[in-house]
């Protein structure tokens, strides 16, 4: 189920965006007991991905196969949710970061999920089968990969493209930098923005720190404070903002043939505050 990409260790891809996440979801912060919690509470958070990847990609094509490939996949909560909830036939999850590679594969264990392969790299080094009723990009994971070089953003939206059957959809879930950017005009150039973890995280809070880099890009840096310890834990990334409409147009250039936005994921659901959504049919 889960294989190592040993193009890993010789990628040597400077961008600190290739080894922002190296440390997250570590198994050694888990015991079994708040394993098991973090793991509910995060197949819990894919709900509203599922209702919508239902509504609007199964019950949208005649022709689904339950092809599915995340870029980007983290522990992959969503794939494992999406098989738990009969709409996946195979998965192919793409993720970077060993840490979070090994967690998914425990994840996938518990769960005992059987059709998912969790890829240890770079998904631009996976192979492109153009198969995929629908690629999955949520939670930053565009807007992560496009700052890493110059090349970067036509390389990944041609990929999608590629990946993805005639019909196929890609979903992006994106966040709106305009008010962060305003803010940032109002303060210097630099912002600093606490966020506090629900009780099952091992982290209690984040102070995120962002400022302005380069023409087009933000670089977001974070600093985590551990429950009921002085341990602390660094990270920092580089991301992209996009506009709705300059995004849509992105794609409609590498071939997608229709994007809608969405500005939350369910009629019922409010949005995270500066969360979009963009699905894209092939
Ligand atoms: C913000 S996290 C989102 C994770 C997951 N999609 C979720 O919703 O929880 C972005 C993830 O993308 C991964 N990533 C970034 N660039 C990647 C690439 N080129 N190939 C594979 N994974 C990548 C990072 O390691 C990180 O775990």
């Amino acid at each position: 189920m889960v294989k190592s990409h040993a193009a890993l260790s010789s990628l040597g891809k400077a961008h600190i965006n290739y080894h922002a996440y190296d440390d997250v979801e570590n198994m050694k912060r888990f015991d079994s007991e708040s394993f098991q919690q973090y793991c509910q509470s995060k197949l819990d958070s894919c709900d509203k991905h599922v209702k919508f990847i239902k509504e609007h990609c199964v019950n949208n094509n005649a022709s689904w196969g339950g092809n599915i490939v995340e870029i980007g996949s983290g522990n992959s909560k969503l794939l494992i949710n999406l098989e738990q909830s009969g709409v996946l036939n195979s998965a192919i999850g793409y993720e970077l970061s060993e840490s979070r590679n090994r967690f998914a594969e425990a994840f996938c264990t518990h769960e005992g999920v059987s059709c998912i392969e969790n890829v240890c790299g770079d998904f631009l080094d996976g192979e492109v089968t153009g198969n995929a009723d629908l690629v999955i990009a949520v939670d930053i994971v565009a807007q992560l990969v496009s700052p890493t070089n110059p090349e970067a953003e036509n390389k990944m939206l041609d990929w999608i493209y590629n990946q993805c059957k005639k019909n196929g959809f890609a979903l992006f879930e994106l966040w709106d930098f305009e008010k962060i950017k305003a803010q940032l005009a109002l303060s210097e150039g630099k912002l600093n923005v606490w966020e506090a973890f629900s009780k099952e995280d091992p982290f209690e809070f984040c102070l995120a720190t962002l400022s302005e880099t380069g023409e087009r890009d933000i670089l977001w840096q974070k600093k985590f404070l551990k429950r009921d310890s002085t341990e602390r834990s660094f990270f920092e990334h580089v991301l992209r903002p996009y506009d709705r409409d300059d995004f849509c147009q992105l794609l409609k250039r590498v071939g997608f043939a229709q994007t809608i936005v969405y500005e939350h994921w369910n009629d019922d659901q409010n949005g995270e505050a500066g969360e979009y959504i963009v699905l894209a049919r092939k």
